[in-house]
């Protein structure tokens, strides 16, 4: 169990920490936050579950979700900005929370676009950002996470075996929960004001030094099951992937600059003849 008293010890800031819900069991913590944003116009609130039942993920996958072992969590923001700012939330978001995994670990962690959390290349966490506006017409931004903190090889699911990891099984010893979340938590805290009242251009900076996916051949799959292979080139203003069309698919239109706002990418690695 995430201990409660252990949590509020820890705070470093009164803010957050006032608003702070930790539950044993919940469906799913983004699903929670956008509820209680619907029915109760919250001041920016945390919300931590132990363990998830229906944990989600981007592009509508589930998030595996055992007690006991990681984290999982949310920040529901309320916001009166407009919606351009938003397309930076999810990458800000990606660059704190690594930011506080690698202060508490000393392990590196690499950023496949949008806001996977990679060591080497598995999958250590990842970011669901989503939005909503309420009948009372207040913003909303909810931040939330995963990470995989203590799981051990054996506890993870067959499908997972290939790409995953947790932080144990990178720093070869179990790691504390609470003094991580409340290192993500004030993060993002720092960083979402950060956002707010600095915009996007040193974000961009922190961003391309820990992106995985810059000047990586890739192949982009898109929602209506199209895909396109290219080299990623750059982060665009609003945060959308650049990508520059590989020649094997070219003329006129695809040697173009394309953009991608959302969607999946695959890393494509080349080996490189002896
Ligand atoms: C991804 O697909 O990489 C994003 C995963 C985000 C999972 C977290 S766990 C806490 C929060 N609640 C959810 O249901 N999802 C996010």
């Amino acid at each position: 169990m995430l201990s409660p008293t252990k949590l509020a010890t820890l705070f470093p800031s009164k803010k957050l920490g006032e608003t702070l819900y930790v539950f044993d069991e919940l469906a799913s913590t983004n699903t929670f936050a956008l509820e209680y944003a619907k029915r109760h116009s919250p001041p920016d609130t945390v919300i931590l579950a132990d363990k998830q039942t229906a944990g989600r993920g981007r592009l509508d996958r589930s998030w595996f979700s055992p007690a006991e072992s990681n984290i999982y969590g949310s920040i529901l923001f309320c916001h009166d900005r407009p919606i351009q700012l938003l397309g930076w939330v999810p990458l800000m978001a990606g660059v704190a929370i690594a930011q506080a995994i690698e202060t508490q670990t000393k392990i590196r962690i690499h950023l496949k676009w949008p806001n996977d959390l990679l060591v080497g290349e598995r999958k250590v966490g990842g970011v669901l950002c989503e939005s909503l506006s309420n009948v009372q017409k207040n913003n909303y931004v909810v931040i939330g996470f995963g990470i995989n903190v203590n799981l051990s090889l054996s506890e993870f699911p067959q499908d997972l075996l290939d790409s995953a990891t947790s932080l144990k099984i990178q720093c070869r010893r179990s790691v504390d929960r609470e003094a991580l979340v409340v290192r993500i938590i004030t993060s993002l805290e720092k960083g979402w004001e950060d956002l707010l009242t600095n915009g996007h251009q040193s974000w961009l900076l922190k961003y391309n030094n820990r992106s995985a996916t810059i000047g990586q051949m890739i192949q982009a799959h898109f929602p209506d099951g199209s895909r396109l292979m290219g080299r990623a080139h750059s982060i665009g203003v609003h945060g959308q992937l650049r990508i520059i069309p590989s020649s094997s698919d070219s003329n006129e239109q695809s040697a173009r600059m394309r953009d991608i706002h959302s969607g999946e990418i695959l890393h494509i690695r080349t080996t490189s003849p002896q």
